[in-house]
């Protein structure tokens, strides 16, 4: 009766409307367990557009990749920060930005992402090759060269965990690594397994030893222990600097702040660099085409690759490795499933294509899922195979892809899209090239016999990056060079 009671129903010009069985709830279960199928089926049925119930809030989904740019462009009537700012404070735990209280910060924060891009990426680039070497030194150059076994995941996150955090937060004072590191990146992994709840906003107090968790992943950050450390970015700097503006943020709040930071840049960059290297090692063919340009460009700068030699890769140099940047944007298109959210600021009627328009409600989330589109046969031949230079035409990037017979606008969407794409994608991408490039030079490595293909686990489906199911056993030992 109380569905039947308080169920919405379609008014004239709105899409087709699934409310499901169960108040509120609605078809959050069915979403949540396969979201890539779930809108396959319902776009089967119900055509390109339409709303479903999800967990109390109305969501329209536009499945067709030339409806895309008309939502990117409704800036004002369809907010993203609206949506994170009531999500992302829940998660991290701090006081929401647009709360009324802390005037300008939004635009505080939007203005400091320039400092992850452009010339600002020549220091970082620079800064996170010193770290990876530093890192690779200390755990993995050892200077044997036998073979020795190891994990893909295991190693991804060890390194690009460390490296990320050295170059954006600096190091210690009296010292080149932060101590209880390990502990760290273990309760990042605890955390991170929680975030889909925290995310689907089930309150952390009802999530078991979560919130003592957090606490000790925020304390890290506690302004007093991070004005000891040097090196720190110019990035994060700034972000200091702009949450000291604030009286009314306490210590702890501008700690959790960082901490979100910390989420934001390898959340999603360490499963990104799994998929890299996964899917490299897992096609000789690849590999070896990728290694050769390594090698080509640094041969080319006439740079020697002893490990004991500190190696530089400049923004051009790595810019220059098309082959390497194709495989990773294919490992991308593979393995992100971010769904882009946007809110409605108003009842209003949204112009698509043509003379069609649909109704959209004030409060209604309009959301855009591109790994339906990374993985359509009318856009991608074969979406399901790895083809690691399906980014490059003729020698350049390929940048022109099809729907229906017209060029797409939006056809990789692994960053997010229009005005709030991920400000850290350049630096994302740099590291990952940098990271594959020391690994690729340093190391012979194969995947041991007799292991299952990696597969992706949905349960972070609509959040970023999907983590795989399992890791998966390399044998690696130092190239002899
Ligand atoms: C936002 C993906 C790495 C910083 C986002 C969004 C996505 C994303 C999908 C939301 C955009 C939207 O909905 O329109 C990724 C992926 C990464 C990555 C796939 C790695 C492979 C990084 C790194 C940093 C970073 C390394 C920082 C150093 C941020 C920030 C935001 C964001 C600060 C929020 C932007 C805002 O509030 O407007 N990212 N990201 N990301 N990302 Fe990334």
């Amino acid at each position: 009766l109380l569905s039947v009671r308080f169920r919405r129903t379609r008014r004239d010009g709105e899409p087709p409307l699934i409310n499901g069985w169960i108040p509120f709830v609605g078809k959050a279960l069915e979403f949540g367990k396969n979201a890539h199928r779930f809108l396959a089926v319902h776009k089967e049925k119900h055509g390109d557009v339409f709303t479903v119930l999800i967990a109390g809030k109305y969501m329209t989904f536009i499945m067709n990749p030339l409806l895309y740019p008309y939502v990117i462009k409704h800036k004002k009537q369809l907010d993203f920060h609206e949506f994170s700012d009531q999500v992302a404070p829940l998660t991290f735990g701090y006081p929401p930005v647009g709360s009324g209280k802390f005037p300008g910060m939004s635009e505080h924060i939007q203005r400091s992402f320039h400092l992850l891009q452009g010339d600002n990426l020549n220091n970082l680039t620079e800064s996170l090759m010193g770290n990876l070497m530093f890192v690779f030194r200390q755990d993995y150059l050892t200077g044997e060269s036998e073979w020795r076994t190891e994990s893909v995941y295991q190693l991804c996150n060890s390194i690009m965990f460390e490296a990320t955090f050295l170059t954006l937060f600096g190091k210690p004072a009296h010292s080149s690594r932060h101590s209880g590191m390990v502990t760290l990146r273990e309760d990042f992994v605890k955390f991170d397994t929680m975030f889909p709840l925290l995310i689907a906003r089930i309150p952390i107090s009802l999530l078991g030893g979560t919130k003592a968790t957090r606490d000790k992943l925020i304390n890290y950050f506690h302004p007093q222990r991070m004005s000891g450390w040097s090196n720190t970015s110019g990035f994060i700097k700034e972000r200091a600097a702009v949450l000291e503006q604030y009286d009314s943020l306490g210590d702890v709040d501008k700690a959790a702040h960082h901490f979100a930071i910390l989420w934001a840049s390898v959340g999603n960059t360490v499963p990104a660099t799994f998929w890299a290297m996964y899917y490299l090692l897992t096609h000789p063919e690849a590999l070896a085409v990728v290694r050769e340009e390594i090698h080509g460009v640094l041969l080319v700068s006439g740079i020697e690759t002893h490990h004991n030699r500190d190696l530089t890769f400049t923004r051009e140099q790595l810019d220059s490795l098309l082959n390497l940047e194709s495989s990773i944007n294919e490992s991308l298109r593979l393995s992100s499933a971010s769904m882009n959210i946007r809110m409605a600021q108003e009842d209003f009627s949204l112009r698509l294509e043509g003379e069609r328009s649909i109704g959209v409600r004030k409060g209604d989330l309009i959301s855009l899922y591109p790994q339906s589109m990374h993985m359509d046969p009318g856009i991608y031949e074969n979406p399901e195979s790895y083809k690691f230079d399906r980014y490059i035409e003729n020698g350049k990037e390929k940048t022109d892809f099809y729907k229906d017979g017209q060029k797409l606008k939006n056809y990789r969407m692994s960053f997010g899209s229009g005005s709030t794409k991920c400000p850290g994608r350049y630096f994302a991408v740099n590291e990952i090239k940098q990271f594959l490039s020391l690994l690729l030079l340093y190391f012979d490595m194969d995947v041991l016999e007799g292991q299952k293909p990696c597969t992706l686990d949905p349960s972070r489906a609509g959040l970023g990056i999907l983590l795989p199911t399992s890791d998966v056993q390399i044998r690696y030992r130092l190239r002899r060079s």
